[in-house]
């Protein structure tokens, strides 16, 4: 009941649409005229380890997939995700269907409509507000939407060739997931030092989430189950899975920033990475700095690219049009 409880099926709605048509509720009842609202969606799956974009069809996306990028003022992100401006909860309805219609589904024994792939959806809500001392300031949210791929084991869904090799590198990041969520409830029971690194890097799924998992972030999970005795096994280990997330303590603060700040300190990441790569002065590079010097000209064009987003006014961006009224 993962995908049933995520995405819903039918007329029975998931949270992801609960979760959209209540954003648009309270920003339509929302009467402040010096206050306006930027909703981008991003929809991407993680299929065999790689990253792809729901938003662009299969025939144009590139085999080896998106890379998940982090930098100081960006945080952790899929470098080059299609964002698409949505200001209703129909555009946002629409972008998803279109998402979903995209997305990796196989028949297992155990699911005629199994999810072959991690899913998550991310809505970045910015709340803008016109501040005479400050100038305009801005809050930017993420709200991470995920559905996992099913845990079921292979002899029991029956799964051969391609769906056992997908179910292999599913459980592969599911194993990522549970050993980071280990992780973090240990360091919030003090059973291991604050100190010790958490492998969020083993997968693709926990590098994604990192910062919903041990950031600033609110972060709930919801465990669907099976009644059936034959599936005692996998409702216990989802029980463990539960209990030791349960025990992750994480403390949201709210991103607020002036506008100017945000961009100040952009730019200023920015231009300290263009000067460590100038610093060199000419000289040729030494291999092991060449790898850093490419990752860093990576960062000055992505910081790039953030900025000009920036610049593309929100309404010359939406997604299939005006809402309507
Ligand atoms: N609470 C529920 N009430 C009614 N039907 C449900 C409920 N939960 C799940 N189902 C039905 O059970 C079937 C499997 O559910 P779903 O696709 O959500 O499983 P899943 O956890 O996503 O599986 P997988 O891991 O294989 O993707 C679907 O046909 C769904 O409609
Ligand atoms: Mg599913």
């Amino acid at each position: 009941g993962k995908s049933y409880s995520m995405i819903g099926y039918g007329v029975n709605k998931g949270i992801v649409p609960i979760s959209c048509e209540e954003i648009f509720t309270r920003i339509d009842g929302n009467t402040s005229p010096e206050e306006r609202f930027e909703v981008l969606i991003s929809m991407v799956e993680i299929y065999n380890e790689t990253v792809q974009d729901l938003f662009v069809p299969q025939a144009q996306r590139s085999a080896k997939g998106l890379d998940i990028r982090e930098s100081k003022t960006l945080g952790v992100f899929v470098d080059g995700v299609v964002k698409l401006a949505v200001d209703s909860y129909e555009s946002i309805e629409k972008a998803i269907d279109m998402g979903s219609g995209n997305r990796q589904v196989g028949a297992t024994a155990m699911n005629a409509t199994s999810s072959r792939s991690h899913v998550v959806i991310t809505i970045e809500f910015k709340q803008v507000r016109k501040n005479t001392a400050m100038g305009e300031s801005v809050i930017v949210s993420n709200i991470n939407l995920v559905d996992l791929a099913g845990s079921e084991k292979s002899t029991q869904t029956g799964a051969t060739g391609d769906t056992l090799k997908e179910g292999n590198a599913i459980n592969k990041s599911l194993s990522a997931l549970g050993n980071v969520i280990s992780k973090l409830a240990d360091k919030a029971t003090g059973k291991c030092s604050a100190k010790e690194p958490v492998p969020y890097r083993d997968s693709k799924l926990t590098r994604l989430l990192q910062n919903a998992l041990g950031g600033s972030s609110k972060t709930v999970m919801v465990c669907a189950i099976s009644p059936a005795s034959t599936n005692y096994e996998e409702t216990l280990s989802t029980l463990r899975y539960a209990d030791r997330a349960k025990k992750i303590k994480n403390t949201a603060v709210v991103n607020e920033n002036p506008m100017e700040k945000l961009l100040r300190e952009m730019k200023e990441e920015n231009e300290k990475l263009r000067q460590m790569l100038e610093g060199r002065g000419g000289a040729a590079p030494v291999p092991e700095q060449a790898a850093q010097e490419a990752e860093q000209l990576e960062k000055v064009q992505l910081l790039r690219k953030a900025m000009q987003e920036n610049d593309v006014d929100f309404s010359e961006r939406l997604f299939g049009g005006p809402a309507p009224g």
